[in-house]
């Protein structure tokens, strides 16, 4: 795509913007430049119950430590909630939209002040305090949102679960973060089907037994299994609490949240934001990408189980005083029109999807999207990987009716929010890029001796310096916080992504350039997905790769070493589609497993992923060298057995 291509910002984008293109640079000349001025500024948008003094205190060297705002004092909840009840007690603080087209909700931010405080009487008469861990294993139901915010108003700190992992992923992350306290539902519904979440849970506490307490929500009412003294029904407990539940007094960097990424290497690892410098950087950006009005319908479609469902459903909105809507289904149910159908229902204002539904939709043609009108739509966002131009193209033209602005967001769970992103009244877009940084973000490219690159080029994006939401510290493990993100280049945060700057300084993320995949959006380590397959008696060995996928952006391509003996059949590779499938998730559904009775290894014994990934890739033409195998014909054996796509 020519970089040339460009939307300029339309007039109605800056009408009455937050951030016009004449104070855009400034703007952020002064973040960076006077960091303390700017963010002291900045943070007031938040409540606080003691002031800070001190604004950044950051080290990106030695021992790496990260704080912001340090003396202040504040609660997260208080400043999604109760601040907002004078103005906005009759407002629509959440809408709920179910799996069935028939079930909606709307709650007030009068009503989400009492559920929460519910809630919260609820954990503490479980006996959750200040500090403990609490994980969160739910469906996309308002009772997410109640239990985040009810752990945030008494100093729990959650750590949610996708609802489409797997026991013993629920199990790995519960013993992780030693929580002794889970939430969850009896099942959550997903395009008509039940998800059996208490059973997946009761699954995974066998290999749990510090649990104390299992809350559950009535949600399907479907049958489930029962631990008596361990169990509790939410609806039977919240009868004997009021709803007067007074908010702990957090310092800054008191943790927030917890939340479970992939990484290169090993097991997730539990990102850890604190209550201060997140929850500032969650509402300003989602104010400034999103250029956000007051009484504007706001829709974010991914699911609190990841960052982009905690910063932009939950806390940025929440924090704003918007009205944040909760979707509990998927885009093709009952057909192809559902987001189009709920836009229409709800007059949406602001959508906010990942690329893959983009690419998923956009097959399907543009009568599903027709049906229904988007005329309320006047902002469209995508986040999660990289939009190709085709797909940025459909959802501008055929969803947008080419008169809205497509903010794609670039960031991570470890950013908190949004990093480099258009704003929609200041930026011109090209599609494809996510443009320029955010405030107080100062993106650099280095080449692989970490020697800064300048104006165009191509190399791996790093961070120079601390943002307010950037994560703390790995959960029990700062060294692997260092290792991870600060040991690569020294003094700069690794962010793991490849990106091109073109010569108008715009970013072009193209992808991550660590063995991390992004499947459908979602993060996935090759080595979680490898450890999963050699756990089977039908492997001894594993590689795992990415490769190019239509729809998913990546697909998972494994090859597989079957020990002596076992023979490497058809029904061995369902097994372990259904293996993975079981030990991981859904989402790690491997695309392609082939048999190879050799993997390509060094002499030293390391795999060369590399020619793994072009086999994968179908580019037998590019493997480069291969002399420095330690049995360089197993390459001919790979290429012969290449699975079709
Ligand atoms: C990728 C999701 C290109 C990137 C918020 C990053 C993107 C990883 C974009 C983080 C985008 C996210 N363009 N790539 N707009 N947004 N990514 O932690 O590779 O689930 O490192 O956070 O997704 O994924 P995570």
């Amino acid at each position: 795509m020519s970089d040339n291509q460009v939307f300029p910002v339309t007039a109605a984008a800056s009408a009455n913007t937050h951030c016009t293109k004449d104070n855009y640079k400034a703007l952020y000349e002064q973040s960076v430049k006077d960091p303390d001025a700017f963010w002291g500024k900045e943070a007031k948008r938040l409540d606080w119950i003691t002031p800070f003094t001190i604004v950044k205190n950051t080290d990106f060297t030695g021992d790496i430590s990260v704080k912001w705002f340090e003396d202040g004092t504040l609660n997260a909840c208080v400043n999604c909630v109760d601040r907002h009840l004078p103005e906005k007690e009759n407002v629509t603080a959440l809408i709920w939209e179910g799996d069935n087209p028939d079930d909606s909700v709307h709650v007030t931010y009068g009503d989400l002040y009492e559920h929460v405080c519910r809630f919260a009487n609820v954990l503490k008469q479980q006996g959750v305090q200040k500090g403990d861990r609490v994980t969160i294993y739910m469906p996309m139901i308002l009772e997410a949102v109640y239990a985040m915010l009810a752990c945030a108003r008494i100093g729990a700190v959650h750590s949610v679960v996708f609802g489409g992992f797997s026991p013993d992923a629920v199990a790995g992350r519960v013993l992780n973060c030693e929580s002794d306290y889970i939430i969850t539902a009896d099942e959550g519904v997903r395009g008509g089907k039940h998800v059996p979440l208490k059973a997946n849970v009761d699954e995974a506490l066998k290999q749990c037994p510090n649990v104390k307490s299992v809350l559950v929500i009535q949600h399907t009412g479907g049958i489930v299994g029962w631990v008596e003294g361990r169990d509790v029904w939410y609806h039977e407990a919240v009868k004997s609490v009021t709803a007067d539940c007074p908010a702990e007094e957090m310092n800054a960097e008191d943790p927030l949240f917890i939340l479970y990424t992939s990484g290169s290497t090993g097991q997730p690892k539990g990102v850890l934001h604190t209550t201060g410098g997140y929850l500032v950087w969650a509402s300003m950006t989602h104010e400034y990408a999103f250029d956000y009005k007051d009484g504007e319908i706001y829709w974010c479609t991914a699911d609190v189980g990841w960052v982009t469902g905690h910063s932009y459903i939950v806390y940025g909105p929440l924090a704003n005083g918007a009205t944040s809507l909760v979707f509990e289904g998927i885009p093709t149910y009952p057909d192809a029109s559902r987001f189009w159908q709920v836009c229409e229902k709800h007059k949406v204002n602001i959508f906010y999807t990942a690329p893959t539904a983009i690419r998923a939709l956009m097959r399907l043609g543009e009568e599903p999207v027709k049906k229904y009108d988007r005329s309320s739509i006047r902002l469209l966002g995508s986040v999660g990987e990289p939009i190709n131009p085709e797909a940025w193209l459909w959802y501008y033209n055929v969803v947008g009716e080419a008169r809205c602005p497509i903010v794609d967001t670039w960031w991570q769970t470890e950013t908190g929010g949004i990093m480099i992103s258009p704003l929609p009244g200041a930026v011109d877009l090209k599609p494809g890029s996510a443009t320029l940084p955010f405030f107080g973000v100062q993106p650099a490219l280095v080449d692989a001796d970490g020697k800064f690159l300048e104006g165009a080029a191509s190399g791996n994006l790093v961070i120079t310096d601390s943002w307010p939401g950037q994560m703390r510290t790995v959960y029990g493990d700062h060294e692997r916080f260092k290792q991870t993100y600060f040991s690569a280049y020294k003094g700069l945060y690794f962010t793991g992504d490849g990106c091109r700057r073109d010569a108008d300084g715009y970013y072009w993320i193209t992808g991550r350039v660590d063995d991390v995949i992004n499947v459908s959006g979602h993060r996935l380590g090759t080595a979680e997905v490898e450890s999963a397959l050699v756990a089977h008696a039908g492997v001894s060995e594993a590689a795992v790769v990415g490769f190019p996928h239509d729809i998913k952006g990546q697909g998972i391509y494994a090859y597989v070493t079957p020990p002596a003996g076992v023979e490497a059949t058809e029904d061995l590779r369902k097994e372990l589609v259904t293996w993975v499938r079981k030990e991981i998730g859904p989402i790690a559904t491997p695309d392609h497993i082939q048999f190879a009775p050799g993997l390509p290894k060094t002499r030293s014994g390391k795999i060369m992923r590399r020619i793994l990934r072009k086999i994968a890739e179908n580019e037998y033409g590019s493997l480069g060298d291969t002399s420095t195998l330690a049995d360089p014909a197993v390459v001919d054996d790979l290429i012969k057995n290449r699975r079709n796509k």
